[in-house]
């Protein structure tokens, strides 16, 4: 299996904008529900990265093509991250999210002990569950429409 996670480059962000207005990818979200501009999104991204040396996103590779992304923001004072993940819906089930997910963890279990890492999942979302919960997460707290799971690193 040729696998490889990058930190974001700026070539990658057409295939994160391509995925980002997906449909799956809007029925997950719980703050963004609609199509985002081609525009809006390079200065989120601009933003998102230059303003927290602590927000961090990879696009994973499979077979040198990109096949999804994981995004953690960062919040120092609070010693957290929020996360989010998207695979390409082709990828998914054979294991490829779960392995990036558990590399990554384990690097930034170098960086930031202590830390705690946090999914925002919506309640309908059964997939994502069943996902976190594979990787060691537990379900903390429930919100209106979404669930709080949490993993220490
Ligand atoms: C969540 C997501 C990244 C999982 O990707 P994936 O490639 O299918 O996951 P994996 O194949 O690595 O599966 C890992 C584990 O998750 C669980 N899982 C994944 N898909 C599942 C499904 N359809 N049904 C039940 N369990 C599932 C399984 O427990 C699996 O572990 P196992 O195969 O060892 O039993 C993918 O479904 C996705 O991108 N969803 C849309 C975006 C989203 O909702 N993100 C979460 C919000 S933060």
């Amino acid at each position: 299996m040729n696998f490889q996670i990058k930190k974001i480059d700026i070539k990658d962000v057409k295939t994160l904008y391509r995925w980002v207005n997906s449909e799956d990818s809007l029925k997950n979200k719980i703050l963004t529900e609609s199509r985002i501009e081609i525009k809006t999104h390079i200065k989120w991204i601009r933003k998102y990265l230059s303003d927290n040396k602590y927000n961090f996103i990879w696009v994973i590779f499979f077979n040198n093509e990109r096949v999804g992304q994981v995004r953690m923001d960062g919040k120092k004072e609070e010693k957290v991250f929020v996360t989010d993940i998207f695979l390409d819906s082709k990828f998914r089930g054979r294991g490829i999210a779960k392995k990036a997910y558990q590399i990554l963890v384990n690097k930034m279990k170098k960086n930031f002990m202590n830390y705690k890492i946090i999914a925002n999942v919506k309640k309908n979302n059964k997939n994502s569950h069943a996902f976190f919960k594979r990787l060691g997460f537990n379900l903390v707290e429930e919100k209106k429409n979404f669930f709080i799971f949490k993993i220490d690193l």
